[in-house]
């Protein structure tokens, strides 16, 4: 199933949970939470206490990506406020295996993201423990800009391992994800599209999350 993960990095900050309910009503079904420390990415964002407050205000998963040195010691603090899905970057990750266990014992699902000079390789031995794989197709810390394409590869990969494999994770693609380039990111493999700048925007948000669904979907039947 094709999925939007609107990413709330790009809305209205002052105006959250109306802009949570525009990209719903416009079919989005996750939230994308950027969670950033200034340490891994040159970027800080927001933490725990924002995925609290968003919590109350939409049913939606909240699907936290945390861009941060050391993401074991935050996992509680999401979980106590209310994460469904949380996913660490590969990078920083010196016991990969035992960060995605620490998520699974703390109730949420476990997704492992990777960079895009970081190979799809790295993950084998964990694949069959997430239930997503996020594969960054911008260089983490900002939202806004170009996708990559060196990231269609690596999610074609992806899908060919899980087939080989016999898994079922969900395979999530994250910067630069827009009108112009959702198409072969979803012909690629990819089900769950994060999408900041290409969604919000004062008035238009339902609607572009509408016309981002629509062109996605698209691309997926002419898949069959
Ligand atoms: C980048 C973040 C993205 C970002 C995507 O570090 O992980 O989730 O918000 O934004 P757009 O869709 O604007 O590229
Ligand atoms: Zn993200």
């Amino acid at each position: 199933m094709i999925e939007l993960a609107f990413s709330i990095l790009a809305s209205d900050f002052a105006h959250l949970a109306d802009e949570v309910a525009a990209a719903e009503r416009g079919g989005g079904t996750i939230v994308h939470v950027d969670v950033m420390d200034g340490h891994f990415v040159p970027n800080i964002t927001f933490g725990p206490p924002m995925v609290k407050a968003l919590r109350p205000v939409t049913k939606l998963p909240l699907d936290c990506h945390l861009m941060v040195e050391n993401p074991d010691a935050f996992i509680p603090a999401f979980a106590e406020a209310g994460a469904d899905m949380l996913s660490v970057q590969q990078e920083v990750c010196r016991h990969l295996h035992r960060t995605l266990q620490l998520i699974e014992q703390h109730g949420m699902l476990p997704g492992v993201v990777i960079n895009p000079g970081t190979p799809v390789d790295t993950l084998i031995e964990v694949l069959p423990m997430v239930h997503y794989v996020l594969v960054m197709s911008v260089n983490p810390g900002f939202g806004g800009q170009k996708f990559l394409p060196l990231a269609l590869e690596k999610i074609a990969y992806l899908a060919e391992l899980r087939e080989e494999m016999g898994l079922n994770f969900r395979i999530e693609v994250d910067g630069g994800v827009a009108h112009d380039t959702v198409g072969s990111v979803v012909e690629a493999g990819a089900d769950m599209l994060v999408a900041g700048s290409a969604i919000f925007s004062p008035g238009r948000t339902e609607q572009n999350a509408q016309e981002f669904l629509k062109t996605a979907r698209a691309a997926a039947s002419d898949e069959k």
